[in-house]
């Protein structure tokens, strides 16, 4: 029986309507930008597989990396042990984040690392003896799936059947082009309750909801109104991390800086689930005291999983090596290209790039909602023709591995413009 019959029996798929959906396509290998279907037909993975992988499927040195580090150590207890990839990590990472990150945090999805950030920020206020308990988020927002990062999410379609169950935060309105003056102005409001613990945003691009875009600017001062009052601005960098904005970090693009930062996806390039959060050395000196009670109370069991350090260490290592920051250049001006090139389609609606991510709304006569319909005739046609790109309702964006030929980019476009004239 191939994989895809044998799934069919057995397993349950996320975000996915099982009764409807088609059968999912069973792959049975991944090179470079490529993956490879049982069936013999192949596919451009222009979404980098929900965004995670970065310099390739099965990139060698990275794949070698995990197999010496599996060979050496496959997992330890990170409560009173460490290892070397976990602290290599660390010392790696840090010189890339803003000058006043000093504590990394290991936990094992974005989630999870949202997750440590809010109750970071809460325990702080707690171990101070302050009481300060509300979130500020942007309405629009999408942090995660488990409760606490549902809570500082839209009020949406995914998260409505849970709406009675999720914490208060105060929303206010993402800042994209037109909303900026009403966003700084709820932001101010929000602000006075003093209540605030902390503001937490997607920096520059709110992917899921869609991939909105907003300016550095704009942000730049909502960080600097929260922290004259002490908010922790927590910048949530798990989908927008590892130079997906064009720099390695979105917030590479603003003067102030995030007081914690949350990373996963690209992290370990694609290979192997990892969660981090990071933090000052201020918010870290918050939770020592001789008083067990103040000791950061979160934990996973496979925090600091060796083998996702090691990969984390060894994509890295890629970046350098093959001068990865140049080919994110130049996927920067293929986007403009393309962009420019269906910015006047009348069915090509708000044209937009950030970095690596171009994207734009397909005009329709549908609602523009996530579970549009749109969406899937747009998603069987991509696949019909090759490219696995998957449409957050009616807005199609591009998001390729770094890897990416001009080749491969240049039949990604192609199909996209077939798809504005067959539509
Ligand atoms: C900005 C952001 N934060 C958090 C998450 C959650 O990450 P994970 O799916 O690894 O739990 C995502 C996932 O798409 C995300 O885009």
């Amino acid at each position: 029986m191939s994989i895809t019959e044998r799934d069919k029996q057995y397993i349950w798929h996320p975000y996915t309507q099982m009764h409807t959906a088609a059968d999912a396509i069973g792959i049975q290998r991944g090179k470079g930008t490529m993956l490879y279907g049982e069936d013999g037909k192949e596919y451009i993975d222009a979404v980098s597989s929900w965004w995670v992988n970065l310099h390739g499927h099965a990139h060698p040195y990275i794949a070698e990396a995990i197999a010496r580090q599996a060979r050496e150590l496959e997992q330890v207890i990170f409560a009173g042990f460490s290892h070397e990839p976990a602290v290599r990590l660390a010392e790696m990472l840090l010189p890339h984040l803003p000058d006043n990150q000093a504590r990394i945090f290991y936990s094992d999805n974005g989630s999870t690392a949202v997750e440590a950030a809010l109750k970071m920020a809460l325990q702080y206020f707690d171990n101070k003896g302050e009481k300060r308990r509300t979130f500020i988020a942007f309405r629009d927002a999408y942090h995660g799936d488990t409760f606490g990062s549902m809570s500082v999410s839209a009020r949406g379609v995914f998260t409505q059947p849970f709406h009675s169950l999720l914490f208060d935060v105060a929303f206010v309105d993402t800042p994209t082009p037109g909303n900026e003056e009403t966003c700084l102005q709820q932001f101010k409001k929000a602000l006075g309750s003093g209540d605030i613990a902390g503001f937490i945003f997607e920096p520059l691009v709110l992917g899921s909801a869609g991939m909105l875009m907003y300016r550095p600017d704009i942000l730049d001062q909502l960080i600097g109104l929260a922290q004259e009052q002490e908010v922790i601005c927590i910048a949530d960098e798990v989908f927008t991390g590892f130079g997906r904005t064009g720099k390695m970090f979105a917030c590479d693009y603003l003067n102030h800086k995030p007081d914690i930062m949350c990373f996963s996806k690209g992290i370990t390039g694609g290979f192997i689930p990892l969660g981090v959060t990071s933090s000052t050395q201020k918010i870290y000196e918050a939770f020592l005291s001789a008083d067990k009670m103040k000791m950061l109370f979160h934990g996973h069991s496979y925090t600091a999983n060796p083998l996702a350090c090691a990969a984390a260490v060894a994509s890295l290592e890629v970046f350098e090596q093959e001068k990865t920051a140049g080919k994110i250049e130049g996927i920067v001006e293929s986007h403009k290209a393309f962009a420019e090139s269906i910015a006047g389609n009348p069915k090509a609606g708000n044209v937009r790039q950030t970095g690596t991510i171009v994207a734009f709304d397909f005009t329709t006569e549908e609602n523009n909602s996530y579970l549009n319909s749109i969406r899937d005739r747009l998603y069987d046609f991509y696949i019909e023709s090759g490219i696995v790109l998957r449409p957050l309702g009616n807005t199609v964006y591009v998001l390729p591995p770094y890897c990416i030929t001009e080749t491969e980019l240049q039949r990604v476009y192609e199909v996209i413009k077939a798809s504005l004239a067959k539509f």
